[in-house]
């Protein structure tokens, strides 16, 4: 008998609250390298430090930092905003802070997902103000028509619908993050 391939692909397989596949696992292992291609062309003569913003993004981060092709930097942070479960109040708190400084970096922050932005804007206010050389965001997935404000996104792998997604690092209350593909989540949110 042969192991699966993905093992956590068919603890789900038969899952009732998971719908329909949004991103693939091989569209994301796709447009994650093409990300790291821009990325690598990009910042050629400056490798930056990233930033993911945990823990929706670990996966995300683990994938990309290896796409790019330079010599990068990794960093953490954690924030946790109150609000429902689902739906972000945009008061958001930094749970665990980088340990780099930022002064002088070029730094790139690594997003999960932008559904109203107000997360973003608030880390990027937040990184800002730390004084970087630059400061870019790459984010894999925007909800279509959410954001209040235009979030200014560098890079972005994928514009999706506006419904609850999981996967990929993306939970509802911690469960489905080691699943490896984007899919609706069709049980009771909020
Ligand atoms: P925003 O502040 O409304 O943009 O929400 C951003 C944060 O909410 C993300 O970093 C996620 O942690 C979480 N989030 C938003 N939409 C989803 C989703 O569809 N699935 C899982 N988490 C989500
Ligand atoms: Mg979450």
């Amino acid at each position: 008998m042969t192991a699966p391939e993905r093992p956590a692909l068919d603890t789900y397989r038969d899952d009732p609250l998971l719908g329909d596949v949004v991103v693939s696992h091989d569209a994301l292992e796709a447009r994650v390298g093409e990300l790291g291609e821009q990325i690598a062309a990009d910042y050629r003569d400056r490798p930056p430090l990233m930033v993911g913003v945990l823990k929706g993004a670990f996966m995300f981060m683990a994938d990309l930092s290896r796409a790019v092709g330079l010599p990068v930097e990794c960093d953490f942070m954690a924030v946790s905003s109150y609000g429902s479960a689902t739906k972000t109040s945009g008061v958001v708190r930094i749970v665990k802070d980088l340990d780099a400084d930022l002064t002088g970096r070029h730094v790139l922050l690594v997003e999960d997902i932008v559904d109203s932005g107000l997360t973003l804007s608030y880390v990027r206010r937040n990184l800002v103000a730390r004084n970087p050389a630059s400061l870019e965001v790459c984010a894999l997935l925007v909800k279509e028509g959410l954001q209040r404000a235009d979030p200014d996104l560098r890079y972005v792998g994928f514009r999706i619908p506006p419904v609850f997604v999981v996967g990929y690092g993306l939970d509802v209350a911690e469960r489905y993050r080691n699943l490896p593909e984007i899919r609706v989540y069709e049980g009771p949110v909020g």
